[in-house]
């Protein structure tokens, strides 16, 4: 039988589940894919030669990393979100689903990223006459980017932001900031909200759904809810 990912190299531990393809040959000089250990690749992976990950990673299904990618350890990357290449992940850095990251996007450590979340690299696209490289965002250590956020070209988000749910960040935000809105406003960090991303869910080497973990049948069901979670 032939070697399944012949251009990788993939650390102990590391589960690889059906049609996941690592160290993807998207040109012919293309470098190796090295994955570390105790990961996880879910069916429908797809990972780029030229691509360096840490130990702990986790895919979700269907998610693409292209070329020229780094990323730290205890990274993870849920279902059917893309990573465009040239693209740096410190360690702890949580994608949920549905996330688009351009290229040329930088994050830093223990960040989250909610689900439908939208990066962009390029200001006027398909308008400009001179070639102008594009260039996404730069995110600070423990930022925090709510649910179909969409962030515009080239700003940089400032350590320890909270940017709350469906927010336009169309420049730069500061340092334990709080925005909102479309196009965002910006204030301080209100006192609740004022603290780093908590480490438990930044570095988790198991999640829910992982194989080696808890069976997640026992589930937390609202208690308010009328009826019971199996009552169908
Ligand atoms: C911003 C956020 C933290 C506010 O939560 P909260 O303090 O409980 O806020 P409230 O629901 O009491 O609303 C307070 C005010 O903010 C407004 N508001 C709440 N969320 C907002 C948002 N995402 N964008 C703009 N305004 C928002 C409310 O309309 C309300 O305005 P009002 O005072 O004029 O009536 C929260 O709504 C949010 O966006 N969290 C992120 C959720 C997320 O993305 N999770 C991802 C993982 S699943």
């Amino acid at each position: 039988m032939s070697e399944p990912h012949p251009n990788a190299t993939i650390g102990e531990g590391t589960i690889i589940e059906d049609d996941v393809s690592v160290g993807w040959r998207y040109h012919p000089e293309c470098g190796i894919a090295q994955v570390g250990k105790n990961g996880i690749l879910r069916k429908g992976t797809i990972i780029y030669g030229d691509v360096r990950i840490g130990d702990y990673f986790q895919s979700g299904h269907y998610v693409v990393v292209r070329a020229q990618v780094r990323m730290g350890d205890y990274c993870t990357i849920l279902n059917h979100s893309a990573l465009e290449g040239i693209v740096r992940l410190g360690n702890g850095v949580r994608i949920m689903s549905h996330v688009y990251i351009c290229s040329r996007t930088w994050f830093g450590d223990h960040i989250f990223v909610g689900p439908g979340v939208t990066f962009l690299n390029e200001r006027f696209p398909a308008r400009t006459e001179k070639h102008v490289t594009p260039k996404g965002a730069f995110v600070e250590d423990d930022v925090m980017i709510g649910g179909g956020c969409t962030i515009l070209p080239g700003v940089r988000i400032g350590r320890g932001s909270f940017i709350a749910a469906g927010t336009l960040v169309h420049k730069d935000i500061p340092p334990r900031s709080f925005s909102k809105g479309t196009p965002c406003t910006i204030e301080p960090l209100p006192e609740r909200l004022d603290r780093p991303n908590d480490r438990q869910l930044t570095i988790q080497p198991i999640d829910i759904w992982h194989p080696r973990g808890e069976n997640p049948r026992n589930v937390m069901w609202p208690s308010e809810w009328p009826s019971k979670f199996d009552d169908i």
